[in-house]
């Protein structure tokens, strides 16, 4: 059986946050996060807007672009978040019960790797029968967990959400292949908890985020050129054969280094971090639509989506566009 993506829908917070406001608050300029990570500004939720509402928001866009019949059948919601409102309920039980859906309803917790995880997930639920229809979103609410005095975090992130529908497609169309993986070693290097809470290690874990830049770096720019040869060998591909790759926006850098270590022209690669930022598990489907209204996407394509982060873990997708 062939499963795909049938329909896109995205949200971005209001409010706009661009460099030159962090300047006012950070010991940092417009010209050094353009520089080092091609960012220029970013959305933050509203006091009072959670992940749950960006995620309804982003449906929302689906349903307005591609019609109400969009959400009919839909038997499970499966949102990717590592900001969820709650502990529990699940984020995804607040968006089934906003579009009263007869539907399961579950999140998935892989920080920037998530919505391709949740992707992967989906797909095997239609394969298996136990599924007709998945609405697969990615949803961030990072300006809530990111500590605004600490500048080398403040910059990278933004809040924001993506919506796609997961159903069987047409011969030829869809899922090729996917990799996944995660190295929980790499906990050290990137994590977010909970008052309270600790490391493995015992060390205490701060209530916001904190990165080690560099060794998160330095995984990337392993992991997605890694997860890219992986995928595309699982999907039968040569690596010539991928008209577009849709990368984790985590820093343009990032995605220039992948671009001239597999050689391939980095105009293949979406970029869309300019205007939003990091916005973790949600950054694929925004960027994926920036592809699509860019036209850089189009039916018949032969697509990459690709993820890495906080875990560590990585998740990748080959797929042919049927839309
Ligand atoms: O989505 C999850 C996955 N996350 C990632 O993929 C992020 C991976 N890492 C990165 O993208 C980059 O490492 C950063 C953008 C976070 C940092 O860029 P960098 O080129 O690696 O900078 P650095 O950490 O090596 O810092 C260089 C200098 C330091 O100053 P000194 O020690 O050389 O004096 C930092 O203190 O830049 C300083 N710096 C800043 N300066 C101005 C760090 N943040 C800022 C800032 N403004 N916002």
């Amino acid at each position: 059986m062939n499963v795909g993506i049938s329909a896109i829908g995205t949200y971005l917070p209001e409010k706009i946050l661009h460099n030159t406001d962090l300047e006012l608050t950070l010991e940092t300029t417009d010209e050094w996060i353009q520089s080092r990570t091609g960012i220029k500004a970013r959305h933050i939720a509203a006091e009072g807007e959670f992940t749950s509402h960006l995620a309804i928001a982003a449906v929302q866009n689906l349903v307005n672009k591609h019609g109400a019949a969009a959400l009919e059948h839909v038997d499970l919601v499966i949102v990717a978040t590592a900001t969820p409102d709650a502990y529990f309920p699940s984020t995804a039980a607040l968006v089934q019960a906003h579009f009263g859906l007869k539907a399961a309803a579950f999140d998935i917790m892989v920080a920037c790797a998530g919505w391709v995880y949740a992707l992967n997930v989906a797909r095997a639920q239609i394969v298996a029968g136990t599924s007709q229809k998945v609405l697969v979103i990615g949803a961030e609410t990072f300006s809530k967990i990111v500590n605004w005095y600490d500048r080398n975090t403040a910059v990278l992130f933004g809040d924001g959400a993506g919506a796609a529908i997961l159903e069987p497609v047409g011969a030829g169309f869809g899922f090729a292949g996917f990799y996944w993986g995660a190295d929980g070693n790499g906990a050290k290097f990137l994590h977010s908890g909970a008052l309270g809470k600790r490391l493995p290690s015992g060390e205490p874990l701060e209530p916001f985020v904190v990165q080690n830049g560099r060794e998160v770096f330095k995984f990337a720019t392993r992991i997605m050129p890694e997860a890219i040869v992986q995928v595309a060998k699982n999907a039968g591909w040569q690596l010539e054969d991928i008209d577009r790759i849709v990368p984790h926006q985590a820093n343009a850098r990032i995605i220039e280094a992948a671009s001239e270590r597999l050689g391939l022209a980095s105009s293949k690669f979406v970029v869309s971090i300019e205007r939003h930022a990091n916005n973790s598990a949600a950054t694929i489907p925004l960027a994926l639509e920036h592809g699509i209204e860019h036209n850089l996407i189009k039916q018949g394509d032969k697509v990459i989506l690709v993820g890495f982060g906080g875990g560590l873990a990585w998740s990748a997708a080959a797929l042919t566009w049927s839309y």
